[in-house]
């Protein structure tokens, strides 16, 4: 924490304001699902398709390809967001467009993710039961994969009521057959009101002016930008990958920022003490 006081002060007016004011807004990729697992990379949405048996052995590398041209671009600290902006549109579309060639069949969503490595990090039924059972929203936008995303959290027994998704959906045809994604694109760097213009259940939220924000990414930080009157807002991020290089810019823009940790005990622990 660079400004402890800040976070100690926008905690206790939170706890004031009580649970009917408050709302959860998260990513889930690398925030709600885990960065590593036994010493090894955990799937992000998209990753759990590219690697599954739908995939021929030919998409796969054009995928895995894509991942490891544009991810370090993804992540890098030196370039602009303008910069990475049209390259995040270019590897969306790519990637999406190599996925809608694969015959996908929505009937093997569940199979799919269930013979996948993800896993939600620590203590993430802790999270999602205690906001369901104090009725407080948990807004996750994502710029994943929407379908694979909720049969995760459905998996895990924690898609409450109070869970809303906004992410990229697949479109399947009459037969099942996933053909392409449903606009708008979302990406790591338009997580704004740019793309949530219009969703409904954003607009209900007007009235929630305390905001919990969990990301992993310098683009998660205006995922909250739409709610129209915020009083505290606690942003709280996870510094997964390249942590000395990118330390600096995530204490400067997070309120918290988590390292090594796979755990949400932090988040589980302020919400203890708020509800
Ligand atoms: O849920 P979240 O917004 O974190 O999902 C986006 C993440 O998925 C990005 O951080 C990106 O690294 C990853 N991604 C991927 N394969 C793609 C596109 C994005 O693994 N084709
Ligand atoms: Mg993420």
């Amino acid at each position: 924490m660079q400004q402890p006081e800040r976070v100690m002060r926008a905690i206790h007016a939170m706890k004031e304001r009580g649970s009917s004011k408050l709302q959860v807004i998260s990513d889930f990729d690398m925030t709600l699902s885990r960065f590593g697992c036994n010493g090894r990379r955990c799937p992000t949405s998209h990753n759990i398709l590219d690697n599954s048996r739908v995939i021929s052995e030919d998409g796969k590398k054009k995928l895995k390809d894509l991942l490891h041209h544009y991810y370090p671009i993804e992540i890098d600290p030196n370039r602009t967001l303008e910069e990475k902006r049209p390259l995040m549109v270019e590897w969306w579309t790519r990637a999406h467009e190599l996925l809608a060639q694969q015959k996908i069949q929505k009937g093997d969503i569940a199979q799919i993710v269930r013979e996948s490595d993800v896993m939600l990090r620590d203590g993430f039924t802790e999270l999602f039961d205690q906001l369901h059972k104090h009725s407080v929203p948990m807004f996750i936008f994502s710029a994943g994969v929407g379908d694979i995303l909720e049969e995760i959290i459905r998996q895990a027994n924690v898609f409450y009521p109070n869970v809303n998704v906004v992410s990229n959906y697949m479109d399947f045809d009459d037969s099942g057959v996933l053909t392409r994604f449903k606009d708008p694109l979302i990406h790591t760097y338009n997580k704004n009101n740019s793309v949530l213009q219009g969703t409904a259940y954003f607009q209900q939220l007007s009235t929630r002016t305390s905001i919990i924000l969990l990301g992993d990414s310098m683009g998660d930080l205006t995922m909250a930008d739409g709610v129209p009157s915020v009083e505290n807002i606690l942003k709280i991020g996870f510094l997964n990958d390249k942590v000395e290089e990118r330390r600096e810019k995530y204490l400067d823009a997070y309120d918290i920022v988590l390292e090594s940790d796979e755990t949400l005990d932090v988040v589980n622990g302020i919400l203890r003490y708020i509800l």
